[in-house]
């Protein structure tokens, strides 16, 4: 079977193709992206009029070239997935009407897929692809979750963020930086050429009983001592508050994911979303499971934002399953707010909270 998948919830058009083979995990064929990153640049962010209009430019030129590229025709496209949410509602429009319009001249189902769902899935098109159960770290600029997956579908959530999601406290603390937008990996740039001990930063909830984040009082933190560096506080001093800034967030994701571990007995960890794309968050992981045993699995790089691969991947999977609502109606529908855990499917085998 072969799925083509549309990913445009954000500032990123995404389109790929998958094939299945029995129950064995789908393989890519090909995909492309278009970054959108350039156009928002002088805004500072994600302009969402602007986001919708460009996915609709880029999108039909893209699923082309992917098609050319894996030498496959349309007429052999057995369903198209695109990403139903969360995301921004004209930008996912854009997505879904594509979609429809295609999979209706076709004469395929369609299949709305969770953004996240993408994700958490992504790691199975690495050349290291997890087992299911496992824990799972979704770090991305809207979430912070750890969920606990027994298989596609079943997922139960042990933690959560409770205000800003760490890419965004890493948006907004490089955006306080003078780094401009996307902020992620321009602070984790700096961070290189500065200490992580140099300033203090606060941690809450690092030592909570529960799961769950709390970031939303770390770019005040970030705000408050860059203020007290005075008028011209040089490079040095920068390089240094990006480095403390990115220790905090990696100190608060890493101990988090660590009890989860603990407190399901599980020994793999998935990591997935853009700000998985942090080396230093990596590393320090990776290190930190070595010790207890545990194996942490991560996408491919270019899997790591936003891409067309793990949408079509995700449909690709639920569709072995046997739980992939497809539509024949076309009646294209989109769901910007979207927990994972309403995505449907079977129940969680268990849902270990501490
Ligand atoms: O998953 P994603 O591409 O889009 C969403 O669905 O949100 O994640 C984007 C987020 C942004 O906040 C970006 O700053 C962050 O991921 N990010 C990073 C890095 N690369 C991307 N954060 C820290 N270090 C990075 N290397
Ligand atoms: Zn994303």
């Amino acid at each position: 079977m072969i799925v083509l998948g549309i990913e445009s919830s954000c500032d990123e058009t995404g389109v790929a193709l998958v094939r299945t083979e029995g129950d064995a995990v789908p393989t890519l064929l090909a995909q492309a992206l278009h970054s959108q990153v350039e156009m928002h640049v002088a805004y500072g962010g994600v302009v969402p009029e602007l986001a919708s209009r460009d996915h609709i430019r880029r999108v039909l030129p893209l699923s082309i070239a992917v098609l050319a590229e894996a030498g496959v025709a349309l007429p052999e496209i057995d369903v198209v997935a695109y990403t139903r949410g969360p995301g921004l509602a004209g930008a996912l429009l854009v997505g879904a009407g594509v979609a429809c319009a295609l999979a209706m001249a076709l004469d395929r189902p369609v299949l709305g897929v969770h953004h996240l769902e993408g994700h958490l899935l992504s790691p199975f098109l690495s050349r290291d692809p997890p087992a299911f159960p496992f824990v799972a770290l979704l770090v991305s600029g809207g979430h912070t979750q750890l969920m606990r997956v027994d298989d596609v579908g079943r997922y139960a959530l042990l933690g959560e963020t409770i205000d800003d999601a760490a890419g965004e406290a890493f948006d907004k603390s490089a955006k306080l930086l003078g780094l401009g937008y996307p902020g992620g990996p321009a602070l984790a740039r700096l961070a290189d050429a500065g200490n992580p001990a140099a300033f203090a930063l606060p941690r809450p909830l690092l030592h909570s009983a529960n799961l769950d984040f709390s970031f939303a009082g770390l770019k005040t933190a970030v705000m408050t001592q860059w203020r007290k560096c005075g008028e011209s506080p040089g490079e040095r001093a920068r390089a240094d508050l990006a480095a403390s800034t990115q220790q905090t967030i990696v100190d608060v994701l890493v101990r988090k994911s660590v009890a989860a571990l603990e407190a399901t007995g599980l020994d793999r960890l998935v990591v997935a979303g853009g700000v998985g794309a942090n080396a230093r968050l990596r590393a320090q992981l990776n290190e930190r499971c070595a010790r207890r045993g545990a194996r942490v699995h991560y996408p491919e790089f270019e899997l790591c934002t936003d891409n067309g691969a793990m949408i079509a991947l995700a449909a690709a999977m639920r569709l072995q399953r046997g739980i992939a609502e497809t539509r024949t109606d076309y009646a294209f529908d989109v769901r910007p707010r979207w927990p994972l855990t309403e995505v449907g499917g079977p129940p969680p085998l268990r849902t270990t909270a501490p």
